[in-house]
C-alpha cells in the first residue's frame, strides 16, 4: 500500500494569515498531500507566520528549534516558513542561519509559488528561498481548502497604505490593492450556493476598498452587492479604520439586512498627542463623534477595539486619557497590546521608549477596566434571546456548543453537534465577562 503524503500547517496571527493558509492547504491538496493533525508524522510542515509583535516571532523561532530533531530522524521531511515574518528584510537569512533544517522559505507576495518550490526541493534537495520585494498582480482562482463549510473568509483588499508608525504590516503586506467586485461576488455566490451562510470580508483597512479603482465604487457599494446574495445570512468585515468610516457606510449598514451590528474600530490610544505620533489620522474627539453616529443609527451596536499601551512617549496623563476614553465609549470588548518595537518602523527610532514594567502595569489597569465594563454590558443580556450561529463544540467543554451572536459575542450552551452550521435561538442564563452562557430554545 502506498501511504499518502501529508502536510501540517501552523498558522500564527490574523485572519489574513488564516485565509492564506486555506490557499496553501488547497495547493498542497492539489499536489496530492493530505491534511494531518500530527506534526510528528507529516511530510511537509509549514509555519505561516506573523510579525506584528516580537512575541509572535520568538514563538516561531523557538518552535523551529524544536523541529531539528524531527528533521534529523526524517531527512525527507520538508520544513517551510512563510508569511509576514519571512517577508521582512534579512529575515530569511536569519532563519536559515538559526534553523538550517528549514529548507523552504517564501514571503507574502508569492504564496502561489508553493507547488513549484516544493517540486524543486523534491527534485534537487536544494533549499528554496523565494521572497519577492514587492507585491505582484492579485492571483485569482488559486485552489483553497476552506476550514468551515458554513462560514468563510473572503479577501477584499490586500496590503495597507496607512503607515501607522508602530506597524510593520505595510512593509510586509505591500501597497493597498482591491479585488474586483466581480471576483468577490462570484466567489461568495459560489460559496453561498454550496451552503456558506456567513462571510467575513477581509482587508487591513476595508474602508479603503475601491480607492485604487479610479471609479466611485467603495466599501459601502460592495456591502450592498454582497447583501443581495441569496442564501447568505450574515456579513462581517475586518478591519475598519476609524478615520475612513463614512456616513454613507453607517447608513448602508443600517439599511442592509445581513451586515452584522458588530463594529470593530481600533482606537489604539485615547490621547491626541499619541494618536498624532501614531499617524492614525483622527483625534479622540472625532473618534467619539463616530461612535455616537454609529449608536444613533444602530441602537444595539456591539463596539470593540484594539488598544496599544506604552507607545514611545506615552505619559501617565496620556494613558489616563486612554482609560478615560474606555469609560466614555464603554466598549463591549477590546484586544489590548503592549507596544512592541518593530525594526524598520518610524516609532522604533523614537526616543522615550516606555519601560516594560510601566507597560505591564498599564495594560493590567486597562484590562481590569475593560473587563468590568464588558461584564456590566453582558449582564444586560440576561434572559434575552439571541440568534447564535453554532460553530462547533466548545473548546473548553465538549458537552457544550459554542457559537456567535450577530454582534459577535460568544455563546456557550448545551446541545447536539447536529446544530453546527445552523442559526439557533438561545436564551441567556449566565452572562460572563467574555462569554454568554445559555439554553437553546425550541425551534
Ligand atoms: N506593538 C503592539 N501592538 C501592535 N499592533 C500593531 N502593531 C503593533 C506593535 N508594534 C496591534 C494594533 C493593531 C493590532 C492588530 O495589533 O492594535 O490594531
Ligand atoms: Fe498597521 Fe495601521 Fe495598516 Fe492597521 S491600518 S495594518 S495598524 S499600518
Amino acid at each position: 500500500m502506498i501511504m499518502q503524503k501529508t502536510y501540517y500547517i501552523q498558522t500564527f496571527g490574523c485572519q489574513m494569515n488564516e485565509r492564506d493558509t486555506e490557499v496553501l492547504a488547497g495547493m498542497l491538496k492539489k499536489m496530492g498531500y493530505q491534511k494531518s493533525d500530527d506534526l510528528q508524522k507529516s511530510d511537509i510542515i509549514l509555519f505561516n507566520t506573523c510579525c506584528v509583535r516580537e512575541k509572535a516571532e520568538n514563538k516561531v523561532l523557538s518552535y523551529l528549534g524544536e523541529l531539528k530533531e524531527l528533521k534529523s530522524k526524517n531527512p525527507d521531511l520538508i520544513i517551510g516558513v512563510c508569511g509576514c515574518m519571512v517577508q521582512q528584510k534579512g529575515m530569511s537569512d536569519i532563519i536559515r542561519k538559526s534553523a538550517p533544517h528549514v529548507e523552504l522559505l517564501f514571503g507574502t507576495h508569492n504564496i502561489h509559488e508553493l507547488p513549484d518550490l516544493v517540486e524543486n526541493i523534491l527534485a534537487s534537495r536544494n533549499p528554496q528561498v523565494s521572497v519577492w520585494d514587492s507585491e505582484g498582480e492579485i492571483k485569482e482562482n488559486l485552489p483553497s481548502e476552506r476550514q468551515l463549510s458554513f462560514k468563510s473568509l473572503v479577501n477584499i483588499t490586500y496590503g495597507c497604505n496607512n503607515f501607522c508608525t508602530y506597524c510593520i504590516v505595510p512593509y510586509v503586506r505591500g501597497r493597498e490593492r482591491s479585488r474586483s467586485p466581480e471576483h468577490i461576488i462570484e466567489e461568495i455566490n459560489n460559496m453561498a450556493a454550496a451552503g456558506v451562510i456567513e462571510v467575513m470580508l477581509l482587508g487591513q483597512n476595508v474602508n479603503s476598498y475601491g480607492k485604487d479603482f479610479g471609479d466611485q465604487t467603495d466599501f459601502a457599494d460592495l456591502l450592498k452587492m454582497v447583501n443581495e446574495i441569496e442564501g447568505l445570512r450574515r456579513i462581517r468585515y475586518m478591519t475598519s479604520h476609524p478615520r475612513d468610516f463614512s456616513d454613507k457606510l453607517i447608513s448602508t449598514i443600517a439599511k442592509s439586512t445581513k451586515v452584522c451590528g458588530h463594529f470593530h474600530l481600533p482606537v489604539q490610544a485615547g490621547s491626541n498627542e499619541i494618536l498624532k505620533k501614531m499617524n492614525r489620522g483622527y483625534t479622540r474627539e472625532s473618534y467619539l463623534e463616530l461612535i455616537k453616529k454609529i449608536r444613533d443609527k444602530h441602537t444595539d451596536a456591539v463596539i470593540t477595539t484594539d488598544i496599544i499601551v506604552g507607545f514611545p512617549g506615552e505619559t501617565e496623563e496620556d494613558f489616563l486619557e486612554t482609560l478615560n476614553l474606555v469609560e466614555e465609549v464603554r466598549f463591549d470588548g477590546a484586544f489590548t497590546f503592549i507596544y512592541s518595537t518593530r525594526t524598520g518602523t518610524p516609532a522604533a527610532k523614537y526616543k522615550e521608549q516606555v519601560s516594560l514594567e510601566i507597560k505591564k502595569e498599564r495594560i493590567q489597569r486597562l484590562n481590569n477596566r475593560i473587563n468590568l465594563i464588558s461584564h456590566e454590558i453582558n449582564e444586560q443580556y440576561m434572559n434575552k434571546i439571541v440568534d447564535v450561529l453554532v460553530e462547533g463544540e466548545s473548546k473548553t467543554n465538549s458537552q457544550m456548543l459554542s457559537g456567535k451572536t450577530n454582534g459577535n459575542k460568544t455563546v456557550i450552551f448545551p446541545g447536539d453537534i447536529s446544530y453546527v452550521g445552523k442559526i439557533v435561538p438561545v436564551i441567556i442564563t449566565e452572562p460572563q465577562t467574555w462569554i454568554l452562557k445559555g439554553k437553546m430554545q425550541e425551534i
